[in-house]
């Protein structure tokens, strides 16, 4: 499967970053046979193969070198990157470009009621999220002795849930919060889609040389929508 002759791509297969990435590869020439069920989308003009996979899956893809290229938010990245790290697992990679979508906060947020007078106020407790590393790291950063609790759904339901005080989870519009009951209070990471490449040296050549020609096109529709 790696040594396949033909450039492998991971884009999320339905989700925030999905039809942005997809047009993206559109609008640079790569024409794209997409089929709904199938997890494998062949380019009909180029030696790429499309790998449609959920989006927490695609940090590994890459740092493993199943996949060449990903299109990925920063946040799923940076916490996947924590994660293999403490495993020990590879977690390198090289950011080629970063995109102009997928745009969204990962915030602390606590219940209306609460009286919260900054990030001290969460001191022992416990905060609900999918992203318990970054989490963590900003807890520690800030000195703060406060517990990640894991959830990888539902995180906005538990503090009602009595499952945790408070929750860190993406905000874009808002409306999920506010549906909740929640308040946005400390805006721990700020993210939009980048395009990753494998950074452990083993492209072929030839792969090497279509990424090269690809990205001045990437570059030319950035700034085109500039
Ligand atoms: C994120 C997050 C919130 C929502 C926030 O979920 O977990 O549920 O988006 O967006 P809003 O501020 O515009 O309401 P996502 O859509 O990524 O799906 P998931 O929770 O199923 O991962
Ligand atoms: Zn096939
Ligand atoms: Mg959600």
């Amino acid at each position: 499967m790696s040594n396949s002759k033909r450039l492998r791509i991971a884009v999320q297969k339905s989700g925030r970053l999905s039809d942005d990435s997809i047009a993206l590869l559109k609008a640079i020439g790569i024409k794209l046979n997409i089929r709904d069920r199938l997890l494998i989308a062949h380019s009909t003009n180029q030696p790429i193969d499309l790998l449609r996979v959920r989006d927490d899956d695609i940090p590994g893809l890459v740092m493993d070198g199943v996949v060449d290229l990903g299109f990925i938010g920063e946040n799923e990245l940076e916490e996947k990157m924590l994660e293999r790290k403490a495993a020990g697992k590879p977690f390198e990679y090289e950011v080629l470009r970063r995109l102009d979508y997928g745009g969204c906060r990962l915030s602390i947020a606590v219940p209306n009621e609460m009286d919260y007078n900054g990030i001290q106020s969460l001191e022992g407790k416990k905060v609900a999220t999918t992203y318990p590393y970054l989490l963590e790291r900003y807890f520690k950063d800030q000195g703060i002795n406060a517990k990640a609790v894991m959830l990888q759904g539902s995180v906005e339901v538990a503090p009602r849930a009595g499952v945790a005080d408070a929750i860190c989870d993406l905000v874009s519009t808002g409306a999920t919060l506010e549906a909740n009951g929640l308040v946005e209070k400390d805006v721990i990471f700020r993210s939009k889609a980048v395009l990753i490449k494998r950074a452990d040296g083993e492209l072929s050549e030839e792969k090497e040389t279509l990424v090269n020609r690809l990205m001045p096109r990437v570059d030319g529709v950035l700034l085109a929508k500039e």
